[in-house]
């Protein structure tokens, strides 16, 4: 498996290099007992499917095709999780240029995320004024929609660790809010509602659906600890502007990724350890696990109508979706829809119509129908698993789906290393005995294992059948060798012909999850701030100085290209100092930064934006105070004296 480190990387034989195929990704499955299966599902593999044929690497590299040229600017944008590094990250595309990252649930020093009092008030602290969490898991980022598409106005994400969900804003690409829901564990999938299922003059996103992952005692207060069977997870609903938990729903079995419906109706996620198993052999012994739909209406009036209970002090009512409590379709608050055997992904298509939800130890994905479960709940569909209307199998470890604007689904499968390209209608056709359908349209491989996988503007009604992004999760040999830590690869790839066409592999630091892909014109940033969105706001250098309240003093300080309002300040040994800078430039990109040697202080203010950070003085001496931004010719003289007195 390994790779001949004599040879330069790019003399490696075959470019296609089918021989890293499954080295990680199939370590310890045979111990898992999983052997069984797959090597039966291998078999059909090995010759291709008549219905779809791999297309040669050879054949698909057309780099050059889609650059950018130096000087011109991206189509899209496209804002990825970053998996444990807490934060997201913006892409142009097609030309891969990384363009930001936004730090969320971690600490950037960069910018001051994490250091100054106004990005510790987001994120949360401790009594004692320092961080409440240090770390986050950023797995999912969805924008805010307004009539089935994206509005530019929010991306939302989740905190997988510690159960948060944070909010950017799309003009700032900052965060400004992070909830932590409670009472739940392993905060996986999380995703806006398009509409509201009621009030038809709600047309935008108003909640944000989020499910738990793992099941945990309720309440996690040390009781009931050994009766793994009564852990329990839940699906929790935050309100998109003011970011309250409005409500959860307690539910058999697990939460993994989410999905939600064009009309507001209904909001899903797939199921993979129905079986509520606590060690992972468990949670691969039965055949079928679920896709699980809530009837968000049906659950607003059960809450209105206070059948709802409370778990361990929080005040978030918790309504029952537990299979049994709901058996009355006609009045249930969620719909099992049996899947084959772990599923991992739930994708809705861009006409509203159906949802695919892959198998991960299935080679298939099951096709459900929108309307077939908006029937089930209105009692005239008898079984949930009547609402399948189709489940090509399509290949090894399917997970994720995005779709075009042509009918066509293009699914990661991470065993078979490949996208596979196959038609929704054709499949339909072909699961009510159709032979003549021509299910499968393509297969290309990536390199390696994809997990995520999506299509420009895919997840709106405005999806354009441009390109598919390959989130990989193992790149090998694909860059230059870094040490033990690999970069991980986004494949580009065009969709738009009949045949799948690899652009472009471009590198990404560990590790990026989701993403999506948006058109540049939907995004609309602000480059200046306005000086009265902060209230302690230094508005003239004037108003600078040293202001004292015993052993508390504050700072107040401006910057305008070269220089600080103040020149120096003295503070005295043990007091708590506040600094609030304000950046009185008015010029877009003059941004201007602050760091104090040996107080763990760096951070930046952007024109017209006011920052503070609170430390304590306790060592007396000089502390040359600079600005870290290069601003100007005279950057490196951009300085104050902080001056501690014993
Ligand atoms: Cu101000 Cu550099
Ligand atoms: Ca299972």
């Amino acid at each position: 498996m390994s790779q001949d480190h004599t040879k330069p990387l790019d003399a490696q034989p075959d470019p296609g290099r089918r021989k890293f195929l499954n080295t990680a990704a199939f370590a310890g499955l045979a111990g898992a007992g999983l052997s069984v299966g797959l090597s039966a599902c291998k078999q059909e593999q090995q010759a291709p499917a008549a219905t779809g044929t791999v297309t040669p690497a050879s054949a698909v590299q057309e780099a050059g095709h889609h650059e950018v040229a130096p000087g011109q600017l991206d189509d899209y944008y496209s804002f990825s999780s970053g998996g444990h590094s807490g934060n997201v990250r913006i892409y142009g595309l097609p030309s891969g240029r990384e363009i930001k990252c936004i730090p969320v649930f971690n600490t950037d020093c960069l910018v001051g995320w994490g250091i100054t009092n106004e990005s510790k008030a987001i994120i949360g602290t401790k009594p004692d004024g320092s961080l409440k969490y240090q770390t986050g898991d950023t797995h999912h980022v969805h924008p805010s929609y307004t009539d089935g598409t994206y509005d530019g106005k929010y991306l939302f994400v989740n905190d997988k660790i510690h159960g948060r969900l944070a909010r950017v804003r799309l003009d700032t690409m900052e965060t400004d809010k992070i909830t932590e829901l409670p009472n739940i564990q392993g905060f996986h999938g999380t995703f806006p509602d398009k509409r509201d299922p009621v009030d038809a003059s709600i047309n935008h996103t108003t909640r944000v659906f989020c499910g738990a992952e793992f099941s945990i005692p309720l309440p996690n207060d040390g009781a009931g600890m050994d009766k793994g069977e009564e852990y329990r997870s839940l699906f929790s609903c935050v309100d998109a502007e003011s970011m309250e938990v409005r409500w959860q729903v307690l539910i058999d079995g697990n939460c993994d990724l989410v999905a939600s419906s064009y009309d507001g109706k209904l909001a899903a996620t797939n199921q993979y350890n129905t079986e509520m198993g606590v060690h992972y052999e468990n949670m691969m012994s039965a055949e079928w696990d679920a896709c699980l739909f809530f009837n968000v209406a049906r659950i607003e009036e059960a809450v209105k109508a206070g059948k709802v209970s409370y778990y361990g002090g929080s005040k978030v009512p918790v309504v029952d979706g537990r299979k049994e409590a709901n058996a009355d379709p006609k009045t249930a608050l969620t719909c099992y829809v049996p899947i084959p055997k772990n599923p991992h992904g739930v994708n809705i298509s861009p006409d509203g119509k159906y949802y695919a939800c892959s198998g991960k130890l299935s080679p298939t994905a099951t096709v459900i129908a929108h309307e077939l479960v908006l029937k089930w709940f209105d009692g005239e569909v008898k079984e949930p698993r009547e609402t399948v209307v189709a489940e090509p199998e399509i290949g090894l470890g399917p997970l994720h789906t995005g779709f075009d604007n042509k009918g066509n689904a293009y699914t990661t499968l991470f065993l078979d290393s490949q996208i596979v390209k196959w038609n929704v209608e054709a499949a339909i056709k072909a699961y009510k005995g159709d032979k003549t359908a021509t299910v499968v349209l393509d297969r290309i491989d990536v390199h390696y294992q994809p997990g995520h996988g999506f299509t420009s503007m895919g997840e709106t009604k405005d999806s354009d059948g441009k390109y598919f992004i390959s989130d990989n999760k193992f790149s090998k040999d694909r860059f230059l060798p870094v040490g033990p830590l690999h970069a991980e690869t986004a494949q580009l790839i065009d969709i738009s012909g009949d045949k799948m066409k690899l652009l472009s592999d471009h590198s990404v630091l560990s590790e990026p999850h989701d993403s999506i892909v948006i058109r540049r014109d939907i995004i609309k940033t602000r480059q200046v701030y306005n000086l009265d969105e902060f209230p302690n706001a230094v508005k003239d250098p004037k108003e600078s100085g040293v202001f004292r309240e015993g052993k508390k003093v504050t700072v107040k300080l401006t910057s305008q290209a070269p220089a600080y309002s103040l020149r120096e300040f003295t503070v005295k040994k043990g007091d708590e100092v506040t600094i609030i800078l304000t950046n009185l430039d008015k010029v877009e990109d003059l941004t201007h930064g602050f760091a104090i040697p040996k107080h763990d202080i760096n951070f930046l203010v952007n024109p017209q934006e006011t920052k503070s950070v609170t430390f304590k003085a306790d060592t007396p001496g000089v502390y040359w105070c600079y600005c870290t931004h290069f601003c100007h010719a005279l950057h490196l003289e951009m300085r104050s004296r902080m001056i501690v007195e014993a």
